[in-house]
């Protein structure tokens, strides 16, 4: 059984290769995420794996299908860069790799701790050696109510992560979690916006959820409320975020995706100019946290990322079926 893992990252490679040997695989490497510019590394592959980073849309689909790829797992949750109608219309079985939610909830909490305790401002003027008190007051999480949008595995996750810190935590979901309604209070998306005192987004990026916080969503939460999003950039109208924090009506936020950050996450740009001023603005807010897309990244998540998705491809060849299967 021969794949193409695409997209892969030096440091995924021992675990590929583990992973690969455990489960009869034979793994060939092709470093770069798959576009329209690079399709033809697919030719001679009935397996591929790829990552978010690839541009799976129905005309990339359509030339791999053509090509004789017929199985694709994404080494990723979210698979917004695929078309799923595509690869069902196409014939292509497609899996992604709900991979440890811990990764992604840890960080998220840490996040949420990080902007009630002031942290950035607390290392970079600590750094300057000022030891001064101003501006550094902190919020304690017992006294505060958290909202979460999208209760799904890695939104249940921060809740149980959260019990121990004691919030009053609210929900909203498309479809509620009734397991989850001794510790959480289900509301519409308004009325959890306007209670919270910080929000924080888990929901995957669909047209129903893209843009859910824009202006509008902004001018209806609480005043000072904090924003928290580890799910994809394109949930927040990046815009509207900056009128909000810069009129004060935001006190900070906290995120590790951006929208358009496609363009250059998942790489070292030192010394080059990053084309994206909404990020250069952020970075420059003291109530900002912004980091490139990184909650993913743990031991257990890349160990789950590799072995989900190749036992997928290997459940579909073996048997047209797959546990983590979209299509
Ligand atoms: P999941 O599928 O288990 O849960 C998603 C939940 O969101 C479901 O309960 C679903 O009903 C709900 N939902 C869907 N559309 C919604 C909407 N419009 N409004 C409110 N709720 C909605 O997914 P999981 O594993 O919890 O992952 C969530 C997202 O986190 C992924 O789709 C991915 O985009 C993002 N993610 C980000 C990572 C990072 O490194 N920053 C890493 C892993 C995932």
């Amino acid at each position: 059984m021969k794949v193409l893992i695409c997209g892969f990252r030096k440091d995924e490679k021992e675990t590929l290769d583990r992973v690969s040997s455990e489960l009869g695989i034979e793994p060939a490497y092709f470093s770069p995420n798959l576009d329209s510019g690079n399709l033809d590394a697919a030719k001679g592959f009935e397996m591929i794996a790829v990552t978010a980073g690839s541009k799976m849309d129905r005309e990339n689909l359509t030339r791999l299908a053509g090509m004789g790829v017929r199985y694709i797992a994404t080494r990723s949750i979210g698979f917004d860069n695929f078309d799923v109608a595509a690869c069902r219309e196409l014939g292509l079985k497609f899996a992604n790799a709900p991979y440890s939610a811990h990764s992604v909830a840890d960080y998220t909490v840490m996040l949420m701790l990080m902007l009630t305790r002031r942290m950035r401002e607390i290392l970079r003027r600590g750094a300057v050696q000022d030891y001064g008190y101003k501006g550094f007051e902190g919020r304690e999480l017992h006294n505060l109510t958290v909202g979460v949008i999208g209760t799904g595995r890695i939104g249940r996750t921060v809740i149980e992560d959260l019990s121990g810190f004691g919030p009053k935590i609210l929900g909203y979901d498309l479809y509620p979690n009734d397991a989850l309604r001794d510790r959480v209070e289900y509301l519409p998306l308004e009325e959890l916006l306007a209670r919270a005192d910080i929000v924080t987004l888990h929901a995957p990026l669909q047209p129903s959820s893209y843009h859910l916080i824009n202006a509008e969503s902004l001018r209806g939460m609480k005043e000072g409320a904090l924003l928290i999003n580890t799910a994809r950039g394109e949930l927040v109208d990046t815009g509207a975020l900056i009128d909000a924090l810069e009129s004060g009506k935001l006190g900070g936020a906290a995120l590790d995706v951006l929208e358009g950050e496609r363009a250059y996450t998942f790489a070292d740009h030192r010394g080059e100019v990053v084309k994206s001023r909404e990020r250069a603005i952020l970075t420059a807010m003291p109530n900002v946290l912004l980091t490139g897309h990184y909650a993913f990244y743990t031991d257990q998540a890349v160990e789950d990322m590799a072995r989900v998705a190749l036992r997928a491809l290997k459940q579909f060849a073996e048997s047209g079926r797959a546990d983590s299967e979209i299509v």
